[in-house]
């Protein structure tokens, strides 16, 4: 008999409107890893989608961001922000268009994305204060950690609503919810799909196991970066996960990066000050 994870998985194969990225976010990747690529081959391929190039440039002249004065270009974005940076900002655009106006009846669509900006803004906040090696990637993992939801709700909404219905019945929180009518919950979801347009092994585990850090073998601190910006966020009241609870923090991840109270403080007030000066990430959600 097979098992409803096959089930799913069978369901998203064949979904016609499953969401995609564009080609440029694939070569990306590959570019950024190749030593012999340069920053000028790198604005080249992201110029050659215009519309893409436009949003990003928008995200970057954002007052996230705060340059003095405007970038107008793509090679000029690179020359201040750095390759990887600019590559998760046009990855950052290239999901919120992927999924602008895919909103669905008995979903908080708004709160979802202010939980995933949020997220990223958070993850990469720590970080920088960590001195973290991840941090250019910190942004899109936070962003992209909770991808499952979104598609669960879109994809199976009858399973959506017991789930929604579970968490208000006996109080559990959306994973436990999940594990217990399907034995697996939105991370392995959002795991198959990053797998599926190809993202590093690193994003593909920190969405995988944002909730069972204690698991992670490989790329440890950004899974455990991730995880600690989750629970961040939720206990700041930014956005909505989709159950009223903040998430079980795990202490091995708060020792590992000794998060005492002032560094606490710090990333809150960075995140709810970058959550403040967020609005174009969300713009770009409508147009
Ligand atoms: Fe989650
Ligand atoms: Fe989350």
């Amino acid at each position: 008999m097979a098992t409803a994870m096959e089930d799913y998985k069978s369901v998203l194969a064949s979904a016609k409107d499953l969401p995609t990225l564009p080609n440029v976010v694939l070569r990306l990747h590959s570019l950024i890893r190749d030593p012999n690529s340069g920053a000028a081959e790198i604005a080249e391929v992201i110029n050659r989608d215009v519309a893409l190039t436009s949003k990003t440039l928008r995200l970057v002249n954002s007052a996230f961001y705060g340059f003095a004065q405007r970038v107008d270009s793509v090679a000029h974005a690179i020359v201040i922000m750095g390759m990887n940076k600019v590559k998760s900002l046009v990855l950052t655009a290239s999901v919120l268009d992927t999924f602008k106006n895919r909103g669905f009846e008995s979903f908080d669509y708004a709160g979802f994305w202010e939980h995933a900006i949020g997220t990223g803004i958070t993850a990469e906040a720590l970080a920088k204060h960590l001195k973290s090696n991840v941090t250019e990637d910190a942004f899109v993992a936070g962003l992209l950690h909770d991808l499952g939801k979104l598609i669960f709700c879109q994809y199976f909404p009858e399973d959506h609503a017991k789930v929604m219905h579970l968490i208000n019945e006996q109080q559990l929180t959306v994973s436990q919810a999940e594990n217990q009518l399907l034995g697996f919950d939105h991370t392995l979801i959002g795991s198959w799909l990053a797998e599926k347009w190809k993202f590093p092994e690193e994003l593909c585990l920190s969405i995988r196991m944002h909730h069972e850090p204690a698991h992670a073998r490989v790329h440890r601190d950004r899974i455990w970066l991730v995880h600690a910006a989750d629970v961040f966020t939720r206990a700041l009241g930014i956005g909505n996960g989709g159950d009223p609870f903040v998430p079980e923090r795990h202490r091995q991840v708060w020792d590992h990066f000794q998060l005492n109270a002032t560094l606490v403080d710090t990333v809150f007030q960075q995140a709810l000050d970058g959550m403040a000066n967020a609005g174009e990430f969300l713009e770009l959600l409508k147009n």
